[in-house]
């Protein structure tokens, strides 16, 4: 469970979603993909919530999800409950979504990040574990406005 991750793209996300399955597995990272696995347009959303129901039926620890912008993705999976997801664009971010938020959902924006720091963003993300402390207490609250 610990190094497990699901991944879905939509249309516009599908090359970085690639990379960053690359990059996760090439940590040893077991992955599962939900594709899509074609280039025909999709909507975002369905893919979100396929990201939210594998966590919340506990198919893996962290999700990733890309689409053109990562906009679309992060505002969907953040109604979905037990999901904490980020929109990052650089590194820091993403370390800061582990430590301080304890991110679970790492979201990522094709037209926006290249390749190369968006597999720097993936190893951050999944190489981050949570401080837990004062954070815990904030994340808890988060979580408690799940409906
Ligand atoms: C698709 O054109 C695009 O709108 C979508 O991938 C995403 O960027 C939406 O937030």
């Amino acid at each position: 469970m610990a190094d497990t991750l699901v991944a879905a793209s939509d249309h516009a996300g599908l090359t970085l979603r690639a990379e960053a399955v690359k990059a996760a597995r090439a940590r040893g990272v077991e992955v599962e993909d939900l594709g899509p696995f074609t280039a025909d347009s999709v909507d975002y959303p369905d893919f979100a919530v396929r990201v939210g129901e594998a966590l919340a039926a506990g198919r893996a620890r962290f999700g990733l999800l890309v689409c053109g912008t990562g906009i679309g993705m992060s505002i969907t999976a953040n109604k979905l409950a037990g999901v904490r997801a980020a929109l990052c664009r650089t590194e820091y971010e993403a370390r800061m979504a582990r430590a301080h938020n304890d991110a679970n959902v790492l979201c990522l924006g094709e037209r926006v990040t290249g390749a190369g720091l968006a597999t720097a963003i993936v190893e951050a993300f999944l190489a981050t574990p949570f401080e837990g402390g004062r954070h815990a207490r904030r994340v808890e609250k988060v979580n408690a406005l799940d409906r």
